[in-house]
């Protein structure tokens, strides 16, 4: 299974290390290793998880592809290896990303699969090893890499090798806090240069959108941003959220912090806290009720209101709707005083009481 890209054995592992040497080097340079505020934890998730993965997940998932492959499709093998690698490579690449956008939005929106991504968004800064940060579950059941096998098998391992590394400077780079993009914004030539290019491929303040904290930054959008090479699926099905701005504040809204092995080994291990989702049984309970609360807004304040009926902030959104497909409702007020905000949640008007409650 060893690839020879460009004629040189193992040349694709040699150049996502490099990769990750370059931007760990760029974020040692800047300072931000030195100014950064992550626990042993944290380092651990990251290192630790990107290791794991490296050495023993993707390994044995390649490696079962083989087996079943050999066992079930024997015919198969090698079917590609006659194929162009100029067409292969953008095939592979094509489904690896489809596969990646439907899998990373399913563990936005299911209750399961959010806490075998949550790890990812505890960190409250960004950094080029953030990628590797998720529970190992996660990466088991990754249809991408189970995709990497299988492209491997069928004879297409030129194009995985070469697909991993573009997909890696990707991924690394929308990561890391030295936003390559930022260049691109400041500059009044290369700028339109870069209205092309962030509708192609995921830049660092697209991605960084996705991570930020809250909507109410009007930068933010962690329901939104899905892509992870190629930004053409979030405009495609409508999650695309394009700006040239980063957060201030990143991670979730609401975290207990449950110890790093329950989001590692979840649902093996699990948190103690039972007010924790990461803990054992945890469900998610209903904090709406039929009577409006009465609010005072600013005129021109944004809000976050929530929609989904789980916040134990209500009627205003903390973050609880992480593994559900429903969204808060961002909102600016018109005017400042008092208003009647709904809590039923089966108001048509939202956020606003129509007496819908009634019905409740
Ligand atoms: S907690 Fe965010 S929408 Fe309900």
């Amino acid at each position: 299974m060893q690839n020879e890209l460009f004629g040189v054995p193992n040349l694709d592992i040699y150049l996502v290390m490099g990769i990750l040497v370059f931007f760990g080097m760029l974020e040692v340079i800047s300072g931000y290793l030195h100014r950064s505020q992550r626990k042993s934890d944290d380092w651990i998730q990251e290192f630790g998880g990107f290791l794991v993965l490296s050495l023993a997940i993707k390994p044995l998932i390649v490696g079962c592809a083989y087996f079943f492959g050999t066992r079930f499709f024997g015919e198969t093998q090698g079917i590609l290896n006659t194929t162009s690698f100029w067409l292969a490579l953008p095939i592979y690449l094509l489904v690896d990303d489809f596969l990646q956008y439907w899998y990373h939005r399913s563990a936005h929106e299911y209750p399961f699969l959010w806490k075998l991504h949550r790890a990812h968004h505890q960190a409250e800064e960004m950094g080029f090893f953030v990628s590797y940060r998720n529970a190992g579950l996660y990466y088991l059941m990754m249809p991408n890499i189970w995709w990497v096998g299988i492209f491997t098998f069928l004879g297409g391992g030129l194009a995985v090798a070469a697909g991993l590394v573009l997909k890696q400077l990707v991924i690394i780079g929308s990561h890391s806090t030295v936003t390559w993009d930022s260049i691109f914004y400041k500059n009044k030539i290369l700028s339109p240069l870069m209205s092309l290019i962030e509708r192609i491929i995921i830049t660092p303040a697209f991605h960084h959108a996705h991570h930020g904290k809250s909507k109410l930054d009007g930068v933010s959008d962690p329901n939104g941003n899905f892509g992870n090479m190629f930004s053409i699926w979030d405009q495609l099905f409508g999650t695309a959220m394009f700006t040239r701005q980063f957060p201030k504040e990143y991670g979730l809204m609401n975290d207990p912090e449950e110890h790093w092995t329950a989001s590692y080994f979840y649902p093996v291990i699990t948190a103690d806290d039972k007010e924790n989702e990461m803990s054992r049984g945890y469900k998610k309970a209903s904090t709406a009720f039929a009577e409006p609360t009465i609010v005072h807004l600013e005129k021109d304040k944004n809000y976050l209101y929530c929609q989904c009926g789980f916040s134990k902030n209500q009627p205003f959104c903390d973050g609880s709707h992480h593994g559900t497909k429903i969204k808060p409702l961002l909102f600016t007020a018109k005017r400042t005083g008092k208003v009647k905000l709904c809590n039923c949640k089966l108001t048509k008007g939202a956020p606003f009481c129509d007496n819908s409650h009634e019905e409740f």
